[in-house]
């Protein structure tokens, strides 16, 4: 269901950006980011799994993970543009009866859906404000694990999203990108039953994979 969040996200991530996406997708495979949550959905040593993308954006992660690891997925995207451009792929790679695509806020529709052995994040928490109610919805849809990246918490990358920020204001654009705080995202995994099991680091983004313990 379209909400507030769907608006601003639709006008973020339009129909050229998941265009863009989807042709560095198809020309050099996943970010480097992504690979880091392949490889460690990969070490979890699952076979026949479910996933649940939030925010999959072109929908990198399934069409790689469902070519060894899992049987089907469940994408949620606050983008319809992101999601049109992503079940066209899936038709193309002939995944189309895999995946299910699911237009909305995750926060929204989260208890209406399916649990899944893995829930994936891949550079969603930054645009979302509400990084608790996004992460207590993912912990509460996951069966086994949960795998995320987002920008990690360093100098330049607090004055870089200061900037975007501010030049995002200055447009009139209520698009915001927030740094989230990295120990707090943990707290709340582990409240939710869940530790942290590696993380990974690139210049901008950190990669931390969580396991179900309870
Ligand atoms: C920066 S893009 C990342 C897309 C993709 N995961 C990637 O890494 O290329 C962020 C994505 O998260 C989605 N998103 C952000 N908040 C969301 C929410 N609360 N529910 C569903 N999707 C959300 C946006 O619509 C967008 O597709």
């Amino acid at each position: 269901m379209p909400c507030n969040c769907c608006e601003i996200e639709d006008n973020t991530f339009g129909e050229d950006k998941a265009k863009a996406n989807l042709k560095d997708y198809r020309k050099r495979g996943p970010a480097n980011q992504t690979k880091l949550i392949l490889e460690a959905v990969r070490s979890l040593g699952l076979k026949d799994a479910s996933l649940l993308d939030v925010g999959g954006g072109v929908g990198a992660i399934y069409h790689e993970l469902l070519k060894d690891v899992v049987r089907e997925a469940t994408h949620v995207d606050a983008s319809s543009a992101y999601l049109k451009v992503a079940n066209e792929e899936a038709e193309k790679r002939r995944h189309i009866e895999k995946v299910k695509f699911v237009h909305a806020d995750f926060t929204d529709v989260a208890a209406e859906l399916p649990e899944a052995d893995v829930v994936t994040l891949d550079r969603v928490v930054c645009c979302y404000p509400d990084f608790r109610s996004l992460l207590k919805a993912a912990a509460g849809r996951s069966k086994s694990a949960i795998a995320l990246t987002y920008p990690r918490e360093t100098w330049y990358m607090q004055f870089g999203f200061k900037a975007m920020n501010f030049f995002q204001r200055l447009r009139g654009d209520p698009f915001r990108v927030f740094l989230h705080p990295v120990r707090e995202m943990e707290s709340l995994l582990n409240r939710e039953g869940f530790v942290l099991s590696s993380v990974r680091k690139l210049f901008i983004w950190e990669m931390a994979l969580y396991q179900r313990t309870t």
